[in-house]
C-alpha cells in the first residue's frame, strides 16, 4: 500500500494515495462523495468531470442486498455500473448495522463481494460503538471489531485495499489502543468510526478528541478517514488534526432538506436573501429562484452548490498546506460556531502532536487571535528557547529603553514568544505578523516564558522592561525578576 505525505503543517499533510484495484492516485486531503446506488443525485460520472472528485463511497451492502443491482454489478462491476474512473471506496453494512442494531451479512461475505465487484477500498463489518456508552459496552464492541478486522486482514484480497475502522466510543484510551491495534494489522487505511452522532451533535471538541487519539496510536504514514465527516465547516480541523480522507452524505441529504452548506455554517434555503457563492449554480440563480424550483429539481441544485463549496474547501485547506498557513484557516474556521471553537480547543490542547510533524519553518505566523498564542509554533520556541543559557545580569526587553548598555546580555521579548536572544530574533517565527492590541494570553504566554527562563538559570538576574502587561501575566513572573513597566512613559 502506497501513502506518500508531499507536505505537513500541523499534523495535516498533502498526500497521495495509490488506489491500485481503480488504477488510479489520489491526491489528499480527498473528499469522497457518498453516491446511493439507488439514489443518484448528481451522476457519478459528473462528478468527476464537473467537481474534480478523484474519489468515492459506496454501500457495498446496499448493493449486495439489493436484486435489482446484486447481478449486474458483480458482472459489469462497479466502476462501469456507477460510470466513475477514479476510485471507488465501499463500505460494509456496519452504518446499517449501527442504524438498525443488525444486518445479514457478515465480514468474510461482505469481503469477498466487495473483491468481486471490483472495489478499490473494501471495509470489514466492524461495531460502531455510539458515543456515551458504558465501558464494558465499549470494549466488548472494540473486541468484536478487532476479531473481524483480523479476519478481513487473513482473507485473500489482492490488490484490494481494505479499511481497518478505529472504535472506542468515546474513551480516548480505547480509540489509541485500537488504533494501535489495526497498525498492527496488514490492513491499509485507517478510519476514525462512529463519528456520525458526535458529528450530529457538533461535539467537535470530542471529534477532534478520538482523531488525536487514534493518530498517537497510527504511525505517522497511515491514511486516516474521517468516516461520517462531510461538512466543509469542519475539514480545515480535522486535516489539521491529520486526517486525510472525508465522506460527504451531507451534500445530498442537506439538499434534500432545502439547507445551503457554507464553510462558514449551514443556512436554509428559506432565510437566505443572497447567495454566498460563485459556483455555477449560485451564478445563475438567486434564493427566490431556487426556491421557485420544483422539489427535485431544487434538491439538485442544492445538492451541487453544496458539492462545489465542499471542494471548493478541501482545495482551500490543500492551498493552506502549501503555503503553510493550515492553522491560520482552522482559527478562522473556529469562529464559524461555538463548537468549532470546542474543536479547535481540543485541537490546541494537543499541541504536541501538531508539534511532532509540524515543520520547523513556515510562511509568516499570522497572529489573528488570542488563540494563536497557544498554537504549536508558540509552543516550540518556547521549548527550544528555554534550553539556551543565560548569565549575569540579563535584561528582558519588550522594547529598548536606552538602559540596554548597563546589562551582560539583551533578550527581546515579543508577546507571545518567551525571551529570545537577539541573534534569533529575525528568524521563524519571531518574523511573525502580531497586531498592536494583543490578548492578555499573549502577555501570559511570554510571562510563561520568562518564569521558564529564570527557572532554568537560577544563577542569572533577570530585569524585564514591559509596557503595561495585565496582572494575569505579572503574577506569573517570578518575584526574583525585577520589573521595570514603560507604560505611560
Ligand atoms: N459510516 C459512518 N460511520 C461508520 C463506521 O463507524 N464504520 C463503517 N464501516 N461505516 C461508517
Ligand atoms: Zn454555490
Amino acid at each position: 500500500m502506497v501513502f506518500e505525505v508531499r507536505d505537513w503543517d500541523g499534523a495535516g499533510r498533502l498526500g497521495e494515495l495509490e488506489v491500485p484495484r481503480s488504477g488510479v492516485t489520489v491526491e489528499t486531503p480527498a473528499l469522497m462523495p457518498v453516491v446511493n446506488p439507488h439514489v443518484q443525485t448528481v451522476d457519478p460520472g459528473r462528478l468527476e468531470s464537473e467537481f474534480g472528485a478523484e474519489i468515492l463511497i459506496t454501500n457495498a451492502y446496499v448493493l449486495h442486498g439489493s436484486d435489482d443491482l446484486r447481478d449486474d454489478v458483480l458482472e459489469r462491476g462497479v466502476h462501469d455500473v456507477l460510470g466513475f474512473d477514479g476510485a471507488v471506496v465501499t463500505d460494509s453494512g456496519s452504518f446499517q448495522l449501527a442504524e438498525y442494531g443488525d444486518v445479514d451479512v457478515d465480514t468474510q461475505e461482505i469481503i469477498q463481494f466487495q473483491l468481486d465487484i471490483g472495489s478499490g477500498v473494501g471495509t470489514p463489518v466492524d461495531v460502531p460503538t455510539p458515543p456515551d456508552v458504558p465501558r464494558e459496552r465499549a470494549e466488548a464492541e472494540l473486541a468484536e471489531t478487532q476479531d473481524r478486522l483480523e479476519l478481513a486482514d487473513s482473507l485473500e484480497t489482492g490488490d484490494m485495499l481494505v479499511n481497518a475502522p478505529i472504535q472506542g466510543s468515546t474513551y480516548s484510551d480505547l480509540r489509541e489502543s485500537a488504533a494501535r491495534h489495526a497498525d498492527g494489522t496488514g490492513l491499509d487505511v485507517f478510519p476514525v468510526g462512529a463519528m456520525v452522532p458526535l458529528l450530529n451533535d457538533y461535539r467537535y471538541g470530542e471529534v477532534i478528541e478520538a482523531v488525536t487519539a487514534a493518530k498517537r496510536g497510527l504511525g505517522t504514514d497511515r491514511p486516516v478517514h474521517l468516516f461520517g465527516a462531510g461538512h466543509p465547516m469542519m475539514f480545515a480541523l480535522a486535516v489539521a488534526a491529520g486526517c486525510d480522507l472525508f465522506d460527504s452524505a451531507a451534500y445530498a441529504l442537506y439538499a434534500r432538506d432545502d439547507r445551503y452548506l457554507t464553510a462558514r455554517g449551514t443556512h436554509r434555503l428559506d432565510e437566505l436573501d443572497y447567495l454566498p457563492c460563485s459556483c455555477p449554480v449560485c451564478a445563475t440563480h438567486d434564493p427566490g429562484s431556487l426556491r421557485a424550483l420544483d422539489g427535485e429539481a431544487r434538491h439538485e441544485r442544492l445538492a451541487e452548490h453544496n458539492l462545489h463549496a465542499s471542494f471548493a474547501e478541501i482545495r482551500r485547506v490543500k492551498q493552506a498546506i502549501r503555503a503553510g498557513n493550515l492553522l491560520e484557516l482552522v482559527e478562522e474556521r473556529a469562529r464559524s460556531h461555538p463548537a468549532m471553537a470546542d474543536g479547535y480547543r481540543a485541537l490546541l490542547e494537543r499541541g504536541e502532536q501538531l508539534e511532532a510533524t509540524d515543520p520547523a519553518s513556515k510562511g509568516t505566523f499570522f497572529y489573528v487571535s488570542g488563540e494563536s498564542a497557544d498554537r504549536p509554533e508558540v509552543r516550540r520556541h518556547h521549548d527550544r528557547l528555554s534550553r539556551l543559557p543565560v548569565s549575569g545580569e540579563v535584561l528582558l526587553a519588550e522594547e529598548l529603553s536606552g538602559i540596554e548598555d548597563e546589562y551582560d546580555e539583551v533578550w527581546r521579548v515579543v508577546p507571545p514568544f518567551g525571551p529570545t536572544p537577539s541573534a534569533l530574533h529575525e528568524t521563524y517565527p519571531m518574523t511573525a505578523e502580531l497586531p498592536s492590541r494583543l490578548a492578555d494570553r499573549a502577555f501570559e504566554r511570554a510571562a510563561d516564558g520568562v518564569a521558564r527562563l529564570a527557572d532554568e538559570n537560577p544563577e542569572a538576574s533577570l530585569t524585564l522592561v514591559h509596557r503595561g502587561w495585565p496582572d494575569s501575566a505579572l503574577g506569573q513572573v517570578p518575584e526574583d525578576v525585577e520589573l521595570i513597566d514603560l507604560a505611560g512613559t
